[in-house]
């Protein structure tokens, strides 16, 4: 089996500052590289920054800046977010880097020497917020100003000389690889979308722009800039030192095992993308997996309509696990979702608070005041005992199965049911009246704490900081965990020493 994995965010605009819903596709990418990692994998996390192009020129125009300068300021608060995320990103790729050109420019070389580019003229329309060529009937009219349909934002007509991709001649191909692989488009529902699009015919793309200079030229004629996108989607193999075959990470992690992006980008990911590798001979990843906004009201989320929320007042105000728990857990995996402050209060009152939190505490404090720190000896399991412990045994296959479809909502499920039977356990099994039984006494203590251990394992990848303090209770260090050991009900030597474990998370009071 291959224990490589290779997981992407897309690279951010660094037009402006991160928002949430970076913050969220990120978080999630962090979910799954942490969660193959405990699991044994071999992991290599990307993300990173997307600089060229006319929108970024733009943007830094506005500024009066030079648009080098203006990425690196804002290409590092990108960078900084992903520290206070927490991620486990191994790398961080600009695109204004060098190892990019290189890859970009050998790409290029190879498309143009097979013959898959070819020089005409463009006119039509183009979205510089989206960076993206709209079709007559992609356009509508609204009181005078030009929108894409799909989008929303703003077209401008373009007309230029311009390289194009032979993007027409990979219609047939494309179709048979989504058929022959149904779960490289994710969720369902966005497969669709993409094969309907692919089905109604696919016009040659145009590769490069003449009316800017802001990007990596082609090669062979220096007065063309490489369109945007084609530079920007070569960042997941520059990141692989492609094209170095022989290297290490393109050996390793090549083909990637999924681009997770936000809907909003699927046609670049899941028909531009296959097409380039297919028509350079290069594998092609083995998913994309599209996820739903986050809205604020009814509408996405995004610095052009300027109705973002900030995550680093929101960490600062709440604490980081508690954000990334929610985004995890109440914004449904693959749908829209939206997030308020209301919303986080109580998700950190009713899940993080009363459920885990108290569970952890209240078996500890027990634990402390009857066992002195010790984890108790001489246990024997019941039936009920049995069922409970055993239930993450049982149901091990499903969640693998949840985790390698990206079935985050059943995975969260699956835990949060956890946490609820636990507390139940310790309610319904009453401990502090068993006093008389130590050999009872001692078992529920211990499988209450085999519980936690194992919820905690589970919850590690969505809230790695407190999970950490739970499992150091147990001195389980962070390079120890492993997933497999859910299925083990013996795992706590008996008798020996536990820590006692710091304050996890504080609950909202509104009168505060
Ligand atoms: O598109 N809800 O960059 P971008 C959820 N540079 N996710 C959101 C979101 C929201 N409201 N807003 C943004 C680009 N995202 C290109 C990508 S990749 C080769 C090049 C997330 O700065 C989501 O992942 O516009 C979305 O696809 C991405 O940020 C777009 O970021
Ligand atoms: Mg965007």
């Amino acid at each position: 089996m291959n224990k490589n994995f290779y997981i992407t965010t897309p690279i951010y605009y660094p037009s402006a500052k991160p928002h949430m819903g970076h913050a969220y596709s990120s978080i999630i990418a962090d979910f799954f590289a942490r969660i193959k990692k405990i699991q044994g994998y071999k992991v290599f996390f990307l993300t990173g920054t997307d600089e060229h192009g006319l929108k970024i020129q733009r943007a830094a125009e506005k500024k009066g800046m030079d648009p080098k300068k203006f990425c690196d300021e804002i290409s590092i608060t990108f960078r900084d977010l992903s520290k206070i995320l927490n991620l486990s990103n191994n790398d961080f790729i600009r695109t204004t880097e060098k190892r990019h050109f290189i890859s970009v420019q050998h790409l290029w070389n190879i498309l143009e020497k097979k013959n898959e580019i070819y020089l005409s003229k463009y006119s039509g329309w183009y979205s510089v917020s989206d960076e993206a060529f709209y079709s007559d009937d992609e356009v509508e009219d609204a009181d005078g100003i030009k929108k894409s349909k799909l989008s929303g934002s703003n077209v401008e007509w373009v007309e230029e000389e311009s390289y194009f991709f032979k993007l027409s001649k990979w219609q047939k191909p494309l179709l048979k690889f989504y058929d022959e692989n149904p779960q490289f488009i994710l969720p369902k529902s966005r497969k669709n979308e993409v094969v309907n699009f692919v089905e109604s015919g696919l016009k040659d793309l145009s590769v490069s722009r003449k009316s800017f200079t802001w990007g990596i030229k082609v090669p062979s004629n220096e007065k063309h800039i490489i369109y945007v996108w084609l530079d920007a989607l070569i960042n997941y193999l520059s990141a692989l030192n492609y094209p170095d075959y022989s290297n290490e990470l393109y050996k390793n992690y090549w083909p990637a095992s999924i681009h997770l992006i936000g809907k909003d980008i699927l046609r670049f990911h899941a028909v531009y993308w296959p097409a380039f590798l297919m028509a350079a001979d290069i594998p092609l990843p083995k998913r994309v997996y599209g996820h739903g906004w986050i809205l604020s009201g009814e509408e996405k989320m995004s610095k052009s309509r300027g109705n973002i929320l900030d995550p680093i007042e929101i960490i600062k105000k709440y604490g980081l696990d508690p954000l990334r728990y929610y985004l995890i857990k109440e914004v449904s995996f693959g749908n829209d979702g939206s997030i308020s402050q209301e919303k986080l209060e109580s998700s950190i009152n009713s899940d993080l608070a009363n459920n885990y939190g108290n569970l952890c505490q209240r078996v500890i404090a027990f634990n402390e005041k009857n066992f002195n720190l010790e984890i108790p000896k001489n246990i024997s399991f019941n039936e009920t005992d049995l069922k409970i412990l055993n239930d993450f045994n049982d149901n091990f296959e499903k969640l693998i199965e949840y985790i390698n479809i990206q079935d985050i909502n059943s995975y969260m499920n699956f835990v949060v049911e956890k946490l609820f039977a636990s507390n139940k356990y310790f309610n319904d099994e009453e401990p502090w009246n068993k006093k008389k039984d130590t050999k009872r006494l001692n078992t529920i203590i211990y499988v209450s704490l085999e519980l936690i251990r194992k919820i905690t394992i589970l919850l590690y990848p969505i809230i790695p900081n407190s999970s950490l303090k739970v499992l150091n209770v147990f001195e389980i260090k962070e390079d120890q965990i492993l997933f497999e050991s859910i299925k083990n009900n013996n795992f706590l030597i008996e008798g020996k020493k536990i820590k006692k474990m710091e304050i996890l998370f504080k609950k909202i009071d509104k009168n505060d």
